[in-house]
């Protein structure tokens, strides 16, 4: 039965994302699936399975991409067909809930959402975590970067703040020790893009 559901998973989430434009396509949910798998077999901890099923269907709920309230209903049920009892589905819809960064901050996770956070969250930083952040911004028309003093005129964020917003915290904020080892490399390479972006910008 796990297969299957896992199999039906992936179908779900390639109709839905194969051509998502703001970072967050299928390409990302299968990246954040394998990373949640590494980290839950190099951990030793968690229910691998529910692991890799929350990771697949981590951003159908996200208020980022889903705004109609039936899209955001559609997937208790979907879980509920694919004959997951109602425990591990509200489990599941609860963790999948607490992993975003703005919610995650305050809640307390289950070890299997630990996990999937700390996926999605290396998906967010270095080589490609740069370029989700310019692939985003530039799907909510945000500028790639405003001088500070422009920024304040103008009362606009742009994609190089992001990085002091959130992407250069994020290595601090890793749940599992493999994740904070994986982390360390991708942070420094965020540093030196953002070193090199400034020293051209100001050339
Ligand atoms: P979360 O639920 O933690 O926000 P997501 O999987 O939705 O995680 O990923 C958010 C992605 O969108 C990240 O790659 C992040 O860099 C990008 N992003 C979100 N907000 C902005 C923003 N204001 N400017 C640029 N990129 C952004
Ligand atoms: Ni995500």
């Amino acid at each position: 039965m796990k297969s299957q559901v896992i199999a039906e998973a992936e179908k779900l989430v390639k109709s839905k994302y194969l051509e998502e434009r703001t970072g967050h396509d299928w390409y990302h949910m299968n990246r954040v699936r394998n990373m949640a798998l590494f980290l839950c077999e190099k951990e030793q901890l968690g229910d691998c399975f529910l692991v890799e099923l929350m990771a697949l269907l981590h951003d159908m709920r996200d208020t980022k991409l889903i705004k109609d309230q039936a899209d955001l209903d559609f997937l208790k049920d979907w879980l509920i067909a694919q004959g997951l009892t109602e425990a591990d589905t509200y489990q599941l819809i609860q963790d999948i809930d607490s992993i975003s960064y703005s919610k995650g901050k305050h809640s307390h996770l289950s070890i299997e959402a630990a996990i999937v956070q700390d996926a999605d969250r290396l998906d967010a930083i270095g080589a490609i975590g740069i370029a989700r952040a310019f692939t985003y911004g530039s799907s909510i028309s945000q500028m790639m970067y405003l001088p500070e003093n422009e920024a304040n005129i103008i009362n606009e964020s742009s994609a190089i703040q992001h990085f002091y917003d959130k992407l250069l915290l994020l290595k601090d904020s890793m749940n599992t020790n493999a994740a904070k080892e994986l982390a360390e490399e991708r942070h420094q390479f965020m540093l030196t893009f953002l070193q090199q972006f400034m020293k051209e910008w100001n050339q």
